[in-house]
Parts: C-alpha cells; structure tokens; sequence
C-alpha cells in the first residue's frame, strides 16, 4: 500500500541504542521506535511494520525475558507477515532460538554491529515482500474446481476431499449453511469424475408437493392416472450414468422419504402405473441445511435415509469463518460484475474493505454476489465504499482503528452531503467543519457531490437523518 520507504520498527528501551539504531537505518527505510509493550504495539497498529527489530530485555522485567516474549508474540499474533530480529543481551543463545522457535525471523546478539544487523535486516525485508507476492498469487488463483473461489485452508482441504470422492461412486451429503456453494460442489463432484459429460439432474426436494413426488421422481406409464397421456421419464431416470443432486434433502417429506429410500438401497424404480423394474445407474450427491441427526431424533427423517445418505459428509464452512475470503470473494465478484454491466469500478475502498471484513454473512456467498451486485450498479466514483454496499449489523471492531475513523468520516460526509442536498456551506455546518476542509475531505475520500445517488438510498438517510437533526 505504502508507496514510499519500507517501514522498520525498532523496539529498544536503552535511548542510547535506540537513536543510534536510529539514525543508522534512517536513510533506506522509515523508522519508527518504542520503548516498551504499549509503545510497541501502538506502533504495530499504527505504522504497520513489515519489519521489527526486537529488544528480549525490555521494562519492567530489564533483566529477563518475559516482557520481551509478550512483546514478540503480540505482535505476531496481530500481523503475523511481521518479521521481527530479536536482539539478546545478557539473556544469552537459548532464549534467542526460543524466540525463534516462537516465530520471531531471526536473532542478533548484542553489542551490534551495524554491517551484519543491515544484511539481516535487507533479508528481513525481502522475505516479507516475497511472502506478500506469494500471498497475492495464490489469492489470484481461482480453487482446483472450476467456478469455485476461494484461499482459505478448510475449503482447500474440501476440494481435496471432493477430488479424491468424486473419484468413487460413494454417495454424499453436502451439509452447509444457505449459500455456502452446496450445489457448487455437487456440480463440482460430477464434472471431476468419470460421470462428466453425462447428465447432472438436481431434485429440489423441498419445492415438489406431495402429490407430485412419485411421479416426478420415478415417471409414469401413459394412462396411469387422469391425465397422463403419455409415457414420462422421471427425474431419477433421466440421470441415467450421470449424478442425481438431492437439493434440500431435509426438507422431504416424510412419505416421498419411504419411496427414495427403496431407490437409494437398490438402484431400481417402476413409473407409476408400470410394472417393469428399472435399474438407474447414478451416483447420488445430497445436501441440506438442516441437522440430519437432529431431524432423525424428532422423527422428521427417517435415520435409515440417513444412514444410507452419510457414506461420507462434508461440512462446509459459512463463509464469516473463511477469513480472507470473504475480500478475495469479493473482488472477484466485483470484477466480473463490473465487467457484466460495463462499469468503470476499479475497487473497494479501506471503509468497504472493513465493513466486508466486519460483517457476519448471514446469506453467505449468495448474499455477497447480491451486495456486490447492488453496489455495482449503486456506486458513484471508481471505488466502492460501505455506504453503497449497505451492509447492516456490522457490529465489531476492526483491527486498524484507523479504517474505523475513515468509514465513520466517509458516512457522515455523505449524509451531510444529501441532507443539505449538495450545499457545500450547509453540509460544512452540519459537520461543524470549514468549507476548505469538507473540499479537502471530498477529495480525499474521492467523494463526488453531483447528488445524483440512488434515489431509495437518499430516502432512507433523510428519514434517518432527519430524526437526528431536529
Ligand atoms: N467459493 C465460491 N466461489 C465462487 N462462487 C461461489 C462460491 N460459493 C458459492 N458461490 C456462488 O454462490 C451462489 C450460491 O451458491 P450455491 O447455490 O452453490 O449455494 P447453496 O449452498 O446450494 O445455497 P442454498 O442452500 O441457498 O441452495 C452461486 O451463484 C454459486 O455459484
Ligand atoms: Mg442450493
């Protein structure tokens, strides 16, 4: 992000050392000191170091190495990129490689010899840079199944497991939030095994009414009943040598539940009002929301259904626990959607990235691509900001106070902005700054007043407004 010098960290309580190490990398690189845990940490968040330098003996334990030890593993446990030096003065070797042990970069022990400490120091620097490419490359790669996107470890490891499923004919049972890409990976089994190309059929189990389910599912003979005036294929048989997706598999009812199981246990089916045995050969992918075990327990599935469905179950994370996927996520929907709709949008700005960040998700991917899309289209610069995503409920704090300050800055701005419907010297007022100020804050945030945004999002600030102005 910085596009001016690389910034080093020093923390260091003797003041001797610290202005001399100091002056020292002054000239290559941006420096920052701290003399103790709280200056140390209120540096981290402020400065974002790539690289620290680090005292073991720092105040109140000079003499040991406790508080040094507190120091190091806060830090790495709020930016853990940071590669830090541990410096060692009378603590001595043990405690340096148990540092190191604990994830500090390297150690160097003291008195300091300034020719050796810059090599490490430069090392330092290039290991985190390269980290960092490493880390946006892999961010850039789409998952090893097509259409999925995603870096975090867990779903990774999912796409593992679904290779080496979908290799088999063992039936599975997708269990996942809505949202969470279920039927992505159903269709993500099928395309990876040797059924591809053959048909992929997707049963809906909650949306065929009772009446309608064994037709539906298993055909029927013409004349079978008022109406069927000719022989149907079913659902079941037209995925013949390909996979049948049962969607929403909870949700059966009880009596069509009895029919599946029959299907399931031997391969074969009759239409209605035929009396041939079928035998379909499919491989059958389920998936729900709902707690299976749970709904076998109140007798609202029937636990020989789930034995039969459970070979093998893979739960699949909502997307608040996938940690950097959810920006990864939205970055690429934000490019395909901008690029679908012909919008010169180039990106998210620090207020949407913390909101995206914040937010729990309760609609999971589905409801990011809705957000995404209806910011999209909302959007009145080249970035998008929390406002146009309207996120609600974005509780918790963020790590960086400093992207906190600007969203909070950002809104205000454009409520202002709207109330006073565009007049620079109203909108100045209501924030209780000077003109020349709002003009640098627009420019800043790359605020546009042409009062030209969303009509239905212009409603809703002035009724919120409205109740706090008066
Ligand atoms: N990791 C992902 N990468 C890219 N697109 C995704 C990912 N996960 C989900 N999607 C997309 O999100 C949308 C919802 O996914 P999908 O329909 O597979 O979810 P689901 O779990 O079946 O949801 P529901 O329970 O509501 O049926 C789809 O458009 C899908 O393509
Ligand atoms: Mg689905």
């Amino acid at each position: 992000m910085d596009q001016g010098k690389r910034t080093l960290l020093i923390v260091e309580d003797d003041p001797g050392l610290q202005s001399q190490l100091k002056w020292h990398f002054c000239e290559d690189y941006e420096v920052h000191c701290a003399g103790d845990y709280d200056a140390a940490i209120e540096a981290l968040r402020l400065f974002e170091p790539s690289v620290v330098i680090q005292d073991l003996g720092l105040p109140p334990h000079e003499e040991d190495v406790l508080e040094g030890f507190r120091t190091m593993q806060q830090i790495l446990r709020l930016s853990r990129h940071t590669k830090i030096i541990v410096v060692t003065g009378t603590q001595g070797t043990e405690h340096a490689l148990r540092a190191v042990s604990l994830g500090a970069y390297d150690f160097y022990p003291k008195p300091i010899d300034t020719k050796v400490l810059d090599l490490i120091v430069d090392r330092a620097f290039q290991m985190h840079d390269l980290e960092k490419q490493n880390k946006s490359l892999l961010q850039q790669e789409t998952s090893p199944l097509t259409g999925l996107v995603t870096s975090n470890p867990t779903m990774l490891n999912i796409c593992h497991k679904l290779e080496k499923i979908a290799s088999t004919d063992v039936t599975c049972l997708l269990f996942g939030e809505s949202g969470t890409g279920k039927e992505l990976f159903a269709r993500a089994i099928h395309e990876l095994s040797a059924r591809k190309g053959q048909a992929f059929v997707a049963i809906n189990c909650a949306a065929i009414p009772d009446s309608l389910i064994e037709s539906e599912l298993f055909g029927y003979e013409k004349g079978a009943f008022t109406g069927a005036d000719k022989r149907t294929i079913g659902k079941i048989e037209s995925a013949q040598g390909g996979t049948l997706f049962l969607d929403e598999l909870g949700d059966m009812p009880l009596v069509a539940q009895a029919k599946l199981l029959r299907f399931i246990q031997e391969r074969i089916i009759e239409r209605v009002g035929g009396r041939v045995e079928i035998t379909v050969d499919v491989r059958i992918v389920c998936a729900t929301n709902k707690d299976l075990k749970k709904l076998t327990s109140r007798e609202a599935f029937r636990e020989d259904l789930y034995f039969r469905v459970s070979d093998v179950v893979v739960n699949i994370p909502p997307l608040r626990d996938r940690g950097e996927d959810k920006l990864l996520l939205s970055r690429h929907f934000l490019n395909k959607i901008a690029s679908e709709y012909n919008r010169d949008i180039v990106n998210f700005d620090e207020t949407a990235i913390a909101s995206i960040d914040a937010y729990k998700w309760p609609g999971n991917v589905r409801e990011l691509i809705a957000k995404v899309k209806n910011a999209v289209v909302m959007a009145d610069g080249r970035f998008i900001s929390a406002l146009d995503l309207q996120l609600e409920d974005v509780g918790e704090l963020a790590l960086n106070l400093k992207h906190v300050r600007e969203g909070a800055e950002r809104t205000a701005i454009q409520k202002a902005l709207t109330i006073s419907k565009g007049k620079i010297t109203s909108a100045a007022r209501l924030l209780g700054v000077t003109r020349p100020t709002l003009y640098d804050l627009l420019k800043r945030y790359n605020i546009k007043n042409n009062n030209q945004a969303d009509l239905k999002i212009v409603d809703k600030l002035v009724a919120n407004s409205d109740r706090k102005v008066d």
